[in-house]
């Protein structure tokens, strides 16, 4: 079987090396993808942007592609399973009424209220000065979110309600026209992951992201620093909770809604000093980084899930296999990330973390004069697998070690947090 993953991340570069680990996949091509795509055996790029959806089906008709795995947001806000499904492609990933479950955080909230799933209490505002009354009222801490997908810029998280008004007019200043106050709430986070066909709904195991850039984290927000999986803080109790309180009631409205949801629906959730789950936030995707924790440990062939789900067999599929022990995720960044950084530094030791068993993952990385050279905020994402969280630690970061690049940095305390569960 062919696959054509869409995207150009790690999460891709992830999806695309864990499908090739089946043995019913022989062909994976990635568009746009990234150097670790390009050098992939049985991968190659397509230069196709995300948004070519005529030029992407074009590719499968060509290239005879089984399967679209679709792994970034935009593309799937913007329609890419409507206009692939219309000419009868199989793509993993929710349609463009479905992916409002992340383009749209009002949406999203309303579903929450409407499926009784607990959140964070909020208000939408279209109007500043009306925004900036409330948040007098309420008090800080408080939360400030853009409304639309706003790659992981939108989300202020106000400690006094100066930093909340400021927020507010930093927003309207950026050109978004709806804003979400929220209520704060403290706690652990965790990614919860799961696989629908639209009728059934499946988690992945659970991980845990390492927003912050700082150690400690502190500074400001990222993309992902780093992940570990599975994340002891999300007990198989609390996986039970999660899976009737939140996942279940989800895809019950999604179809209610007349929403024909096939894909992953990710729960960004808190869970509060005594144990209680809330959703902080839903995607419609693979979580970046969380991806490179979670695909790595699979024991089930990714491809007999994703077709399930696409089919609307996943009730059908046997339970999902998972390897023992744990994973550790470590991203490489670009100096100066996530502000301004240079990209165009040539990267060496890839080969060298590769020979000590760990798996490197490329988010930014691009070929130029035969060299591998950086090309995103987030270069590599080193993944090491162990037989607990602590043995995953210590193999990843020696590995991280041997790579180098001009500028290069990363979080040296990724997973230690687990450690204390
Ligand atoms: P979001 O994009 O909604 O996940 O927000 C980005 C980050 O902001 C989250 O990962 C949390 O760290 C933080 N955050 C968002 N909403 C809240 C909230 N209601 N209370 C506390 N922290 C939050
Ligand atoms: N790791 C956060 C995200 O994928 O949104």
């Amino acid at each position: 079987m062919k696959v054509l993953v869409v995207g150009n991340g790690g999460r891709e570069h992830t999806i695309a090396w864990t499908l090739l680990k089946s043995p019913n996949v022989e062909t994976v091509y990635c568009t746009p993808g990234n150097g670790g795509t390009a050098t992939m055996a049985n991968c190659f790029n397509l230069n196709l942007a995300v948004d070519d959806f005529q030029g992407i089906a074009q590719s499968v008709a060509e290239y005879n592609i089984s399967l679209v795995v679709v792994g970034p947001e935009i593309p799937l806000s913007l329609g890419i399973t409507d206009y692939l499904q219309e000419h009868n492609i199989a793509v993993f990933g929710p349609n463009k009424a479905g992916a409002q479950l992340e383009s749209s955080k009002s949406w999203a909230k309303e579903l929450m209220i409407q499926a009784r799933i607990p959140t964070a209490k909020s208000v939408t505002f279209n109007n500043g000065d009306l925004a900036k009354a409330h948040i007098e009222q309420e008090d800080a801490p408080i939360v400030v979110k853009a409304d639309t997908l706003a790659a992981g810029k939108g989300v202020i998280v106000a400690m006094t309600t100066e930093e909340a008004k400021a927020a507010v007019d930093s927003l309207l200043e950026q050109g978004f026209t709806t804003l979400v106050v929220e209520e704060f709430l403290a706690g652990e986070e965790a990614s919860v992951l799961a696989i629908t066909d639209g009728e059934t709904i499946r988690p992945l195991i659970p991980s845990q992201d390492h927003k912050r850039v700082g150690e400690g984290d502190r500074g400001k927000n990222t993309g992902g620093m780093g992940t570990y999986a599975p994340a002891p803080i999300v007990t198989p109790e609390l996986m039970e909770q999660i899976q009737t309180e939140v996942l279940e009631p989800t895809i019950a409205v999604l179809k209610q809604r007349g929403i024909d949801y096939r894909g992953v629906v990710y729960a960004g959730l808190m869970i509060s000093p005594t144990g209680e789950p809330k959703v902080l936030e839903f995607n419609c995707r693979f979580g970046d980084p969380e991806t490179q924790v979670v695909l790595p440990l699979l024991d089930t062939p990714l491809d007999e899930l994703l077709i399930a789900c696409t089919q609307k067999q996943l009730a059908q599929q046997p339970p999902i296999k998972w390897k023992t022990g744990s994973a550790v995720c470590v991203v490489a960044a670009s100096g100066g990330y996530p502000d301004a950084y240079e990209k165009g530094k040539v990267i060496s030791g890839i080969e060298s973390a590769t020979a000590q068993g760990a798996v490197v993952f490329h988010a930014g990385t691009a070929f130029k004069d035969n060299q591998l050279v950086t090309s995103g905020g987030r270069v590599l994402g080193i993944t090491a697998l162990g037989n607990n969280l602590k043995d995953a630690i210590a193999k990843v970061y020696p590995a991280v070690e041997s790579i180098s690049f001009e500028g290069m940095y990363y979080r040296r305390d990724i997973a230690h947090k687990a450690l204390n569960h």
